[in-house]
């Protein structure tokens, strides 16, 4: 190690100490239980990030956010009912009087022909 260059084991748990980029941030991810969704949920929360985990697999989503912690909140929110997204952003903005970041992570597969700029609500049945 040289010129001052920091190596900790705190920090990001990989044995170097970068800052942490989304502290104070509150992010939703979408379909956040499973696959890349879950692997974002925890790279957010080690930056920092106050994170809502949203799925249709309530019993997966709440034990993740029993074992990620207090900035960690599981929400039921199926991204093919608008009742449910309004229901997820009321609630976000209530517990925390803000939302950053929104990563829409659980995709919907439809009609490829139109542009996403064109898409209406049928698109996302
Ligand atoms: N894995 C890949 O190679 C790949 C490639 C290109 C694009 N993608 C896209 O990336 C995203 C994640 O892929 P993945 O492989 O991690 O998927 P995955 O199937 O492993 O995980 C998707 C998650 O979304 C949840 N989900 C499904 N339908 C939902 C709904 N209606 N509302 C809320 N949550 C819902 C599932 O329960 C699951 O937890 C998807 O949008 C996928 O289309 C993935």
């Amino acid at each position: 190690m040289s010129h001052g260059s920091v190596a900790t084991k705190s920090g990001n748990g990989h044995g170097t100490s970068y800052p942490r980029r989304l502290e104070g941030k509150v992010a939703i991810i979408t379909g956040g239980v499973g696959g890349i969704g879950a692997s974002t949920v925890e790279l957010f929360v080690e930056n920092g990030a106050k994170v809502i985990i949203t799925d249709i697999q309530d019993h997966l989503g709440l034990a993740m956010s029993d074992k990620l912690g207090d900035n960690v909140t599981y929400i039921h929110c199926n991204v093919s009912n608008e009742d449910e997204i309004i229901n997820l952003i009321d609630t976000t903005i209530l517990k925390y009087g803000k939302q950053d970041i929104m990563y829409n992570n659980a995709g919907i597969i439809g009609n490829k022909s139109r542009s996403i700029l064109d898409a209406d609500n049928s698109d996302l049945e």
